[in-house]
């Protein structure tokens, strides 16, 4: 069933169930095939409403922090597997009770923390840097040769006792060739480790949803690894389990046209909103609206709610002109957007609606002036 948002007041985050699922079925496929885990990474997508969904395909979800080890076990209904850059002595407690798979970033914390993780049987892993990514925005490249995350080769000649799986994290958005080539330089940089270990997690970035993803080349790839080395493999995508399942509903609530090109203002803002947008920086779709010039078409910057200077998109080009009142549609806003966002500027955060697949709408969340007091006292 396809539906319209009409009748969904802007601004609003909707979440269409129906592709949700689409997704969740061909990570489902995957994993039987290729005989692997695929976990949701929370940090991409925390929609908990939507749980009940996921949950029945998935296997539990990766937390980089306590709160999203608390909402794992909570509405995912099982122990997280947790990786977090490092992890504060005030809270290692409760997260060794409430993850199976802990990974650390340093030796220091995992000979810090290991008692108590044995205490809770905790799985536990060293996350490397497998020495090679193909992320070309420094921002998001996990594996530079500063990077601060994950252990490299040079410092790491044996597996300590009591860890029994590693773990990378490489990818952005990419494809089952780039994954190829880290499992190149991973094995080149670990290889002679693997004999010591009983599971990988091959951190998230994997685009499995994406239309030209080669999902039978991933499988290969890992039924191949996993024969060679005998070891479980775990994958925790994020941005891959709701590609392209939903949008940022926005209204145009005036025109401006003080400089070269006019700019449409909207009641939604790209720096509180759409962080990625400005950040990586990444152009959404906006539907109806071309990214290029062609003859005829008008012209128009989008502007965010925010007094920030910078909170405006390159124009985008429209068919018909823009007036108050209309709409504009971002595609693809599921993944690093409700996660990510601020009440900056006090703007009004859109609400949250979930689209069913029987048709019906629910508006999961709405939010009001004490949403924006509460968070400072
Ligand atoms: C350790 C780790 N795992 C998984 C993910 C999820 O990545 P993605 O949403 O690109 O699949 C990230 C993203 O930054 C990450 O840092």
């Amino acid at each position: 069933m396809l539906h319209d948002f009409d009748s969904i007041p802007s601004p609003a985050f909707i979440l269409e169930e129906e592709k949700l699922i689409k997704n969740l079925e061909l990570l489902s496929y995957v994993m039987q095939k290729a005989d692997c885990s695929i976990i949701l990474a929370l940090k991409g997508y925390a929609l908990w409403k939507s749980f009940p969904r996921i949950r029945t395909y998935l296997q539990g979800a990766t937390a980089s922090s306590l709160n999203e080890v608390r909402l794992c076990n909570e509405y995912m209904g099982s122990k997280a597997h947790t990786y977090a850059p490092a992890y504060a002595p005030h809270q290692i407690k409760e997260i060794a009770e409430q993850s199976s798979h802990i990974s650390f970033n340093s030796l220091i914390q995992y000979e810090l923390y290991k008692n108590i993780c044995n205490s809770h049987n905790v799985q536990m892993a060293l996350r490397v840097n497998p020495g090679y990514s193909d992320i070309a925005t420094e921002m998001y490249n996990p594996c530079s040769p500063d990077s601060r995350l994950g252990i490299p080769a040079k410092e790491l000649h044996k597996i300590p006792d009591g860890i029994t799986g590693l773990h990378f994290h490489a990818l952005c958005e990419s494809n089952s060739y780039s994954l190829e080539k880290v499992l190149q330089s991973f094995e080149k940089n670990f290889g002679h480790l693997l004999s010591q270990i009983s599971w990988i997690n091959m951190g998230g970035g994997h685009l499995i949803t994406h239309k030209d993803y080669n999902v039978e080349h991933l499988i290969s790839l890992l039924k191949s690894f996993k024969l060679k080395h005998n070891v479980d493999i775990i994958l925790e995508p994020g941005g891959a389990v709701v590609w392209q399942t939903g949008v940022l509903k926005a209204q145009v609530l005036d025109i401006v046209s003080y400089g070269s090109t006019a700019t449409a203002i909207l009641d939604v803002s790209f720096a509180a909103h759409m962080p990625d947008t400005l950040e990586m920086p990444y152009r959404p779709t906006v539907t109806g609206a071309e990214q290029e010039y062609k003859e005829g078409l008008f012209a128009y910057r989008l502007g965010g709610q925010t007094c920030l200077a910078g909170d405006f998109l390159d124009p985008y080009y429209f068919s018909s002109k823009l007036h108050p009142g209309d709409t504009i549609i971002f595609e693809d806003m599921m993944h690093y957007t409700m996660v990510k966002t601020t009440m900056f500027n006090g703007v009004h955060h859109p609400s949250i609606y979930i689209l069913h697949t029987n048709g019906t709408k629910e508006c999961v969340r709405d939010f009001t002036y004490l949403d924006y007091k509460n968070r400072m006292g």
